[in-house]
């Protein structure tokens, strides 16, 4: 009931409903509509309340009901189906399943808290509750497995544009795909892909922003932190999302047609530790040497310690 309330006064355009208007769309009493109001008082929104006018909103609280992002953004296809989940475990393996039951292309599974959230190389992420964006996209893309990985390096480049131009920070990506501020991380990403030999079915891109964190657990107390941390004020996710996925999209037709090659400067430009000394630990090698940056095709060169020129496509990264 309370959600309806909540639809009815987000539809309303700022304008005054009355108490009778709400309770004869829903079938409920009047004493109904004004105890789910006062509620909704106690979740952070505002009402201006005035005699024979009724109730007008005022402000919406950092809520990520889908109708609120859905309301806001520019987007065509991105976004335009939000699954929201008070809670669940993974919002990446719930993209998985519903993925598979056809969910369609640009489908954003959201979550307000993780209780099992995967990082890559198998760790967890740490996902409060209403402390960053814990969020999927389902994609079926046209392009080939070769430019797969490429969609990671695009989505890291998506999000430093959109918390550059929100909050005027300047970030940096540890390659491939973690998004630094000042040494530690703000932000990652974990691309997972389904298809069949020659053609991908669908790939899921999960995005962990930490915004709201400020007391951190130890394990990653001098590794992680966030928007708020950073600008000492609260950010406030339905803009950073909506921002986020319409930039996505925008960009979207460019990297779908012509690969990396818009965003290969800008990643570069980005690139944490760049000419300097690292190690970089795949399944198969370590190599020392000094990070000389991407190429076209989104591979990682390093100059050797034994001055050869070596390229990886996946892997670890650390400042030596
Ligand atoms: C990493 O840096 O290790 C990747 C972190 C990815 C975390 C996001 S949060 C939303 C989505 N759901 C998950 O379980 N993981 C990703």
């Amino acid at each position: 009931m309370r959600e309806k309330i909540k639809e009815i006064f987000l539809e309303s355009n700022n304008q005054f409903i009355s108490g009778e208007d709400i309770s004869k769309r829903l079938d409920i009493s009047r004493t109904a509509v004004w105890k789910q109001i006062e509620k909704l008082k106690e979740e952070g929104y505002q009402f201006e309340a005035v005699r024979k006018k009724g109730y007008r909103l005022l402000n919406n609280p950092d809520d990520l009901s889908p109708k609120i992002i859905i309301n806001k953004l520019k987007t065509n296809w991105l976004g335009q189906n939000i699954i929201y989940y008070k809670e669940i475990e993974s919002t990446q393996k719930e993209s998985h399943e519903l993925a598979k039951r056809y969910f369609t292309n640009g489908t954003v599974v959201i979550a307000d808290r993780q209780t099992n959230g995967k990082g890559r190389l198998g760790r967890t992420w740490h996902s409060e509750k209403g402390k960053g964006l814990w969020f999927s996209i389902i994609l079926r893309p046209e392009f080939g497995y070769q430019q797969a990985p490429l969609i990671t390096l695009y989505t890291s480049i998506m999000i430093i544009r959109t918390l550059e131009k929100l909050y005027k920070i300047g970030l940096n990506i540890k390659w491939p795909n973690d998004i630094y501020y000042d040494n530690k991380k703000i932000a990652g990403i974990l691309t997972e892909l389904h298809g069949e030999q020659d053609k991908i079915d669908y790939l899921i891109i999960g995005i962990g922003i930490n915004t709201h964190i400020t007391e951190y657990p130890i394990a990653i107390k001098d590794k992680a932190t966030s928007i708020e941390s950073i600008i000492k004020e609260e950010p406030n996710r339905v803009q950073i999302i909506t921002k986020l996925l319409d930039e996505f999209e925008q960009n979207f037709n460019n990297f779908n047609d012509t690969g990396f090659d818009s965003f290969y400067d800008e990643y570069n430009k980005a690139l944490l530790w760049k000419d300097k000394r690292v190690t970089i630990r795949n399944l198969s090698n370590t190599y020392d040497g000094q990070l000389v940056g991407i190429d076209h095709n989104g591979y990682l060169c390093i100059r050797t310690d034994t001055d050869n020129s070596v390229k990886v496509i996946s892997g670890d990264i650390e400042f030596l």
